[in-house]
């Protein structure tokens, strides 16, 4: 079967997969970071077929509502990859890929790297910010039912207001980015959340 091939049955079992995603996870999170991942790779020396695999797949089984599994991801990935005989060097890779993307392994440490992850963890972060990224916070937000914001409630790990989320991950996320297009494409988007909050907190005071 050839790549191309490849590709396109990977992006329909992905749509299909994640056909009852919530918002954060859903198909058009993948769409995004697939779009992404290929300027990246295409600047940066990667693999692309190993990158657009990895990121079409990343998102297949969450952890988190499989009681914390990481390893359902890259077991269907394996058997749907196996599944139309592609090399298995490449679906090796793309296995750890999956296992190793996530800001959680990466906080504590992160066994595996190559170009073809740190492309695809650039892609998946650069998700997380700019204006998708003020989009996504407040959708889960709201789908917890958690404030957007409250003053009395300073940021720390993980408390409830969503624009605390800001401080606590997404404005640290620009210095942890491992490819040069990614630090550039994520500057822009950190400076878009800086204007937001800005614009955010003036209106809070009716002051703008
Ligand atoms: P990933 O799986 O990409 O490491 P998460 O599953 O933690 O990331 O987050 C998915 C999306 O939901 C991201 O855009 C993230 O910013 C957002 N999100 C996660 N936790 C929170 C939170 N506490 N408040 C607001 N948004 C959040
Ligand atoms: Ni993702």
């Amino acid at each position: 079967m050839d790549r191309d091939t490849v590709i396109q049955k990977t992006v329909d079992f992905v749509k299909e997969e994640l056909f009852h995603a919530e918002g954060g996870h859903d198909w058009w999170h993948v769409y995004r970071v697939w779009k992404i991942v290929r300027q990246i790779a295409r600047r940066e020396n990667a693999d692309l077929f190993v990158v657009e695999l990895g990121a079409l797949l990343h998102d297949i089984a969450d952890s988190k509502f499989h009681d914390g599994d990481e390893t359902i991801g890259p077991r269907k990935a394996k058997e749907f990859l196996e599944s139309l005989k592609v090399e298995p060097e490449v679906i090796t890779h793309v296995q750890k890929i999956i296992a190793n993307i996530s800001f959680k392994s990466a906080a504590h440490h992160q066994e595996f790297r190559s170009p073809e992850l740190d492309a695809v963890q650039d892609a998946d972060r650069l998700d997380a910010l700019g204006a998708i990224g003020i989009a996504r916070a407040f959708n889960y937000g709201g789908h917890k039912g958690r404030p957007m914001y409250d003053p009395a409630i300073a940021p720390e790990l993980n408390t409830a207001p969503t624009i605390n989320h800001f401080y606590e991950k997404l404005l640290l996320l620009k210095d942890r980015m491992n490819t040069r297009t990614g630090k550039e494409m994520a500057m822009e988007r950190h400076r878009f959340m800086e204007q937001f909050l800005t614009q955010f907190y003036a209106e809070w005071d009716g002051t703008q």
